[in-house]
């Protein structure tokens, strides 16, 4: 039978048969987290398929989950040797590459400090609480009139090219000190090249699994080098302009601390961790800072507009609880419990990030009492924990009240911890505070003013895109009122 024993003499992984070459490539299809998500409910939280001829572990419910990435978090804390990753940051990435040794720690370390600096830390110039507020806020309070213009202009937009440089320009102040207008070419040709970027590098990307693939002529694989490339030159670029005007008394920025921690290892002869490798983090960094956030935020409002009572619930907790007299503040999260659980929710039913980056065994090792070989390639399955019926009523209806209790005042800490979007354990994403508060901030902030709907006659689409981030189709016909006269001060 299938189910073997192993020379250990523990069961051997569960999963479904397979063609030969290809694999499981045909049931797997073109959306792994529905398809996963079914395969589990018949072969477990454990099981094993394979892509093309390369055995793929795919873990899914939250025990399981937290029993791999957490409780045995040294033996799955690796990333596979996959072709796409070797494209990212030449290779250099601290997400996408292959070492989580020594040197990724110390790296991982580093760049926690530096985020944490310019982000979180109080404010030294202004009367606002962190540095992070400061940004978010200026840029809410600059798309906000950005959207309002366009409405008198053209009668609608699509906000998601709007929002993209908002949050673009707080990522920006704070790894390189600088913003940019909502028409500057070089930004948005980056910004708007991400989709190929996801595709690619997202769970199951065939050209991974099947190395033939890689040499065949790709529109995707093409336009994910240029990407790439430009990305890689664009912050070269920045980064080259911070060294040429670094003064150890001023350090201005994230690449500016980077900067100093890299002549600090410099001045110790450290090869171990070379200056190049210090300074190349603000690639993960910004590359990881403006995307997700954006994602979010626009299915928020795809949501916003399709719920208009949920909206509305929103919009007077902020009138009950924050008043029209005064902007929104970091401080204001936990007096606003259903906008909160409308982020819980949006992050739960949406599960845009489906699966984590990919993870690889460090050792041989054991889960649930299956044998588990070393360097074996690991989908964390995100959708399946955010929508398993075990954890979730009604798991496909969009309902924040899920996570509040009877009164409606407060949200319940388990529940929200419940989903999963930021991954867990040694890799967990080091942006989930900054995201969490910058969502929060943006959409209280539009949602004070602002009150979303689409034109008449349109629909929105809400059929997600596969990728490693999954994005709806872009909508034109997003619409704004203001909800009261701003006031110049405002
Ligand atoms: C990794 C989610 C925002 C920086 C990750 C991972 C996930 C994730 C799922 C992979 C975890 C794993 O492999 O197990 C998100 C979501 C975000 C977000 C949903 C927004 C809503 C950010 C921001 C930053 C950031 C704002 C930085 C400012 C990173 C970095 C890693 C990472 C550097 C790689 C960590 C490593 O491999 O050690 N994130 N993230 N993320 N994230 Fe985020």
């Amino acid at each position: 039978s299938f189910q073997q024993q192993n020379p250990q003499g523990l069961k051997r992984l569960p999963g479904p048969r397979g063609y030969p070459l290809i694999g499981n490539m045909m049931e797997v299809g073109r959306n792994p987290h529905l398809s996963l998500t079914q395969m589990s409910r018949k072969y477990g939280d454990v099981m094993q398929i394979r892509i093309g001829t390369k055995p793929v572990l795919v873990l899914s419910g939250l025990d399981t989950i937290r029993q791999a990435l957490v409780k045995q978090g040294e033996d799955f804390m690796g990333r596979p040797d996959l072709y796409s990753f070797r494209n990212v940051a030449d290779g250099e990435s601290l997400a996408f590459s292959t070492d989580s040794g020594e040197v990724w720690k110390a790296r991982r370390k580093l760049a926690q400090n530096a985020l944490k600096v310019f982000s979180v830390s109080p404010s030294p110039t202004t009367s606002s609480t962190c540095l992070l507020e400061e940004h978010i806020s200026r840029e809410a309070v600059q798309l906000i009139r950005k959207l309002l213009q366009l409405m008198t202009e053209q009668g609608s937009f699509d906000p998601y090219r709007y929002m993209v440089i908002s949050v673009v320009n707080v990522i920006c102040a704070m790894c390189f000190g600088k913003r940019y207008s909502h028409n500057n070419q070089e930004l948005l040709r980056i910004v708007n090249m991400t989709e190929e970027f996801l595709e690619v590098t997202a769970s199951g990307n065939p050209a991974d699994f099947i190395p033939v693939l890689q040499y065949l002529p790709s529109r995707s694989l093409k336009k994910f080098k240029e990407f790439n490339y430009r990305f890689l030159s664009y912050l070269q670029k920045m980064v080259k302009e911070h060294y040429e005007t670094f003064e150890k008394d001023n350090i201005r920025d994230i690449t500016d601390s980077l900067i100093e921690e890299a002549k600090k290892v410099e001045a110790n002869a450290d090869i171990q961790l070379p200056e190049g490798k210090i300074v190349n983090l603000v690639n993960d960094i910004f590359g990881a800072g403006f995307d997700s956030v954006t994602t979010a935020l626009s299915w928020s409002l795809m949501y916003l507009v399709s719920y208009p009572d949920i909206q509305k619930r929103i919009q007077e907790e902020l009138d009950q609880n924050i008043g029209r007299e005064r902007r929104p503040r970091l401080s204001d999260r936990s007096i606003l419990p259903y906008t909160e659980a409308f982020i819980l929710e949006m992050f739960r039913y949406s599960s845009f990030l489906p699966f984590t980056i990919p993870h690889c065994t460090t050792r041989d090792t054991i889960l649930n009492g299956y044998y588990i070989p070393k360097d074996l390639c690991v989908f964390i399955n995100q959708w399946q924990v955010n929508h398993d019926e075990k954890l979730w009523k009604d798991p496909s209806t969009f309902n924040p009240e899920r996570f509040l209790n009877a009164e409606g005042t407060e949200v319940n800490k388990t529940d929200g911890e419940k989903v999963l979007v930021f991954g867990l354990g040694k890799r967990r994403c080091i942006g989930e505070s900054i995201a969490r508060w910058e969502i929060f901030l943006f959409l209280t902030t539009l949602l004070q003013q602002l009150e979303f709907n689409i034109c008449d006659g349109k629909k929105v689409d809400m059929t997600p895109h596969y990728g490693l981030t999954m994005k709806h189709t872009r909508c034109e016909h997003f619409q704004v009122k203001q909800r009261f006269p701003m006031k110049s001060s405002q």
